[in-house]
């Protein structure tokens, strides 16, 4: 089936044509367009998203959007199976304008519409990749599952154990900041401008890690909850130590901070992954960018002889295509949402 996704939840509006077969048993997609209008540099004097703002770019941008990525996919709304948009978690001005851009798209072209939870779209956009049917075979859930899933944006950190593609249980979240609203916090100390995770990940190369021992909270606790509000802090602290803040220093302390919430991510994650002697590691979510990140998984999961998945990187941040392939997951279960903004809907 051909599925046109649209996302607003944020900063970006993007719109995506997706094929999607395969069923719950084999989910396959093939991304026919994708068109994205981002809007860092217009909140960037803001530190951060200016929802206001946002609404009204999202109202201008969406029509041209969609556009170019029906004349990429070279597709009308004749071919079009289904409709999807994110209903939440996100910025409710900004997740209403999506929603009834989805309405009057639906009612005029007489086509079904899925209201979809963008933190399912982060979930899923691991299947995302091509080459994930070639590394496993024709059955690859059996392959993948049961797995643990490590989600890090910019609003959430969630761990969950997928017993299979749609039955999980979450086991642990961020009890204060989300992985990667630590990362833009600690960057705005830094004095980089939004959005901060890839500016500290630059800076880092730059950098030491273990220049300075910053805190990895709640590591050695048994649960699985996250806190990233004390490290961000102790960057406050040594940074106010400090006379001069030095490229030099920068880099250094970006590399630490890095390295600090890496180490917990990971010794987490990597832990529930033995505990629940599961057959892969799924990562995804904005931070999931990151490229210490990516790696630390991957050869910690090489280590424990499971498998990795992350998505491609354009399909870390936000997108329409992980939308429209949970999209699919939850047509084939049949389930519906409100057509409504849930700006703190969950996992
Ligand atoms: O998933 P996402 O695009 O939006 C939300 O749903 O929140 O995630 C955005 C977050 C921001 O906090 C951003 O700083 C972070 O992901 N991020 C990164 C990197 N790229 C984006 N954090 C660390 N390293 C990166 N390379
Ligand atoms: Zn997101």
């Amino acid at each position: 089936m051909k599925i046109l996704a649209i996302e607003t939840s944020c900063d970006e509006t993007a719109i995506s044509f997706i094929k999607a077969g395969g069923g719950l048993q084999n989910p396959r997609f093939q991304i026919l367009s994708g068109a994205m209008s981002s809007q860092i540099e217009i909140h960037r004097p803001f530190g951060g998203v200016f929802p206001s703002l946002a609404k009204r770019e999202h109202l201008k941008n969406l029509p041209i959007v969609f556009k170019k990525a029906a004349q990429k996919a070279r597709l009308t709304m004749k071919d079009i199976d289904l409709i999807a948009v994110t209903i939440g978690p996100g910025l409710e001005p900004c997740l209403w304008t999506g929603i009834n851009f989805a309405q009057e798209l639906a009612e005029k072209h007489k086509k079904p519409l899925l209201g979809v939870n963008h933190l399912e779209g982060h979930l899923y956009s691991f299947l995302l990749p091509k080459k994930i049917i070639s590394i496993a075979g024709k059955r690859i859930l059996s392959k993948i599952f049961p797995a643990i899933a490590l989600l890090v944006s910019g609003g959430h950190t969630i761990l969950l154990l997928m017993k299979t593609l749609t039955a999980r249980k979450k086991l642990g979240e961020t009890r204060d900041d989300a992985a990667g609203e630590a990362f833009d916090k600690a960057a705005r100390l830094l004095g980089f401008p939004y959005p901060g995770g890839p500016e500290i990940e630059k800076s880092a190369r730059n950098g030491n890690p273990s220049a300075i021992n910053f805190p990895r909270p709640m590591i050695n606790q048994k649960n699985y909850d996250f806190s990233f509000s004390g490290l961000k802090t102790s960057v406050l602290y040594y940074l106010k130590k400090q006379k001069s803040a030095t490229l030099n220093l920068k880099s250094n302390a970006a590399a630490s901070f890095q390295q600090a919430a890496i180490d917990v991510l990971t010794a987490k994650t990597l832990r529930a992954a033995e505990e629940y002697k599961v057959k892969s590691v799924i990562l995804c979510g904005g931070v999931a960018a990151n490229k210490a990140l990516r790696r630390a998984l991957k050869t910690g999961s090489r280590r424990l002889k499971i498998k990795f998945f992350v998505p491609d990187f354009q399909y870390n941040t936000d997108n329409a295509a992980m939308i429209a392939a949970a999209a699919y997951i939850q047509h084939l279960r049949g389930k519906k949402r409100k057509l409504a903004a849930q700006p703190n809907i969950n996992l």
